[in-house]
């Protein structure tokens, strides 16, 4: 497809720069997409998404004649004017963003001169849109314009959440350089909140912490629920019912994983931090999430005792449904802990096939089906809420397992259900809990 200087540039074909090139191209927009892994371009080019995303295939399928995918600078610069930015920004030793792909993008794209309008889409930290500019200047390179247009979207609702935001933010340091980054989202319907680039890289931080804050904080309630005899999900439901509260992030679990809440809270504490600011409320956060994690080993042990030679199923392993995303899933820290436990651990997760992913899950036998995962299990742990899970034949899984306690970290379960199946059921902060009869709690000594 011959491109022309109208094209607009995606540079990283991650989670967010594929979705956001995708959606320009649905839009109408000629998109170019760089990266620098030639497999990944490849499989796109061949028609292969590296990613799992629900609607993303059928968009990019209707879209194909928008899109081309490269991993030559020269052949991006030649067409592409605007250039988002969507290279991913990990967590560095220190808890800071590590900026590496970032300024690498920056330098590749100033080496070849013109003007161009970089779009950052990539979450970076407060100061970056003022260093890049500043560092520019400094080495005498003009015609290259900024602009801040964080990204909210969800994995599992990535699509949606970008064609259908609830805001686009546009941080610039140019009138000119924001309206023409505006006129390319000119088809959707939403508000668009106009700001200085700082004030818009903040928006994205302040809002994620805010969001994590929110389940760290509805966790700490559940566990608060536990010992009195409260709900957490009548809780959440009747807070949630103040407009000011909301309903929405108040669900109670084993706490919040995926690649932006771990890595934007920490990276925001740590922002403050260089800044001599002590970010008191997010370490909590922070530590509440950890903790949520390691109380399901602690519940587990109550119900079965002692872990070792016991045999534990773990329902999911993908940070969330809908995904294929494993990245600081909650199943990683429960796999180890209970391997350290001496446990004997099987999985199941429709996303993660049996001999994948090694790396994380070392000691981990990984099934075909749940019932696979679940054949024998001395207990088994709900870690991602995939509707499978939800739909089991408890009475099948019964028989299956060779004992019966199930601990639904995600609340999803009905707990009905399992017991008229003859199951024991514990949840984070839920008064339906039940033992079965003749199982009592073990004792604290029995561990
Ligand atoms: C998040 C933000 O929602 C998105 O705006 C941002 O751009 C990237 O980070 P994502 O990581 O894809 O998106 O997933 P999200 O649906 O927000 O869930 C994050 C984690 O929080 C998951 O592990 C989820 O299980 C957990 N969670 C979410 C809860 O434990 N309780 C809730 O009520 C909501």
């Amino acid at each position: 497809m011959p491109q022309t200087q109208r094209s607009v540039g995606v540079v990283g074909v991650g989670y967010v720069g594929l979705v956001t090139a995708v959606c320009l191209a649905h839009l109408g927009h000629q998109v170019v997409c760089l990266d620098v892994d030639e497999a990944k371009i490849e499989a796109l080019r061949a028609g292969r998404v590296p990613i799992y995303e629900p609607g993303l295939d059928e968009l990019i399928a209707g879209a194909r004649d928008h899109l081309s995918f490269i991993t030559s600078y020269d052949e991006l610069c030649a067409s592409c004017r605007i250039l988002f930015v969507a290279v991913d920004t990990p967590p560095s030793p220190s808890g800071d963003a590590d900026m590496s792909r970032v300024d690498r993008v920056v330098r590749d794209v100033s080496s070849r001169g013109g003007e161009r309008l970089l779009v950052m889409k990539s979450t970076v930290p407060v100061g970056t849109g003022e260093r890049v500019t500043a560092e520019l200047e400094a080495a005498g390179v003009t015609g290259i314009g900024y602009v801040s247009n964080p990204e909210f979207l969800r994995e599992g609702a990535a699509v949606d959440d970008v064609l259908h935001p609830d805001r686009i933010v546009i941080g610039a340091y140019r009138e000119a350089d924001g309206d023409e980054v505006q006129r390319l989202f000119a088809a959707i319907e939403t508000t668009v909140v106009r700001t200085t680039v700082p004030t818009a890289e903040m928006i994205k931080y302040a809002s994620n912490a805010f969001l994590a804050t929110k389940i760290s904080f509805i966790n700490e309630i559940a566990n608060v629920c536990e010992a009195v005899g409260a709900d957490v999900r009548s809780v959440a439901d009747g807070m949630g019912l103040d407009h000011r509260i909301g309903p929405y992030f108040l669900q109670a679990g084993i706490g919040y994983g995926g690649s932006c809440f771990p890595k934007d809270v920490q990276a925001l504490k740590q922002l403050a931090g260089n800044t001599g600011y002590h970010f008191q409320l997010l370490n909590a956060v922070i530590e509440v999430n950890h903790l949520q994690k390691r109380r399901v080993v602690g519940k587990l042990q109550e119900r079965v005792g002692r872990l070792r030679g016991k045999r534990v199923a773990l329902l999911g392993l993908t940070f969330k449904p809908h995904t294929d995303d494993l990245r600081e899933a909650a199943s990683i820290v429960l796999a180890a802990r209970l391997h350290a436990e001496g446990a004997l651990v099987s999985a199941y997760d429709p996303m993660v096939p049996p001999g994948s992913r090694v790396d994380l899950f070392p000691n981990v036998q990984i099934a075909t089906s749940a019932l696979e995962a679940l054949d024998g299990v001395d207990a088994a742990i709900v870690v991602t809420e995939w509707p499978e899970f939800i739909e089991l034949d408890w009475n099948v899984v019964r028989e299956r397992m060779r004992g019966r306690h199930v601990i639904d970290g995600r609340n999803a379960l009905d707990a009905g259900r399992l017991a008229a199946a003859g199951l024991s059921y514990d949840g984070i902060g839920t008064v339906d809990d039940h033992v079965v009869a003749g199982e009592p709690l073990t004792s604290n000594e029995a561990r």
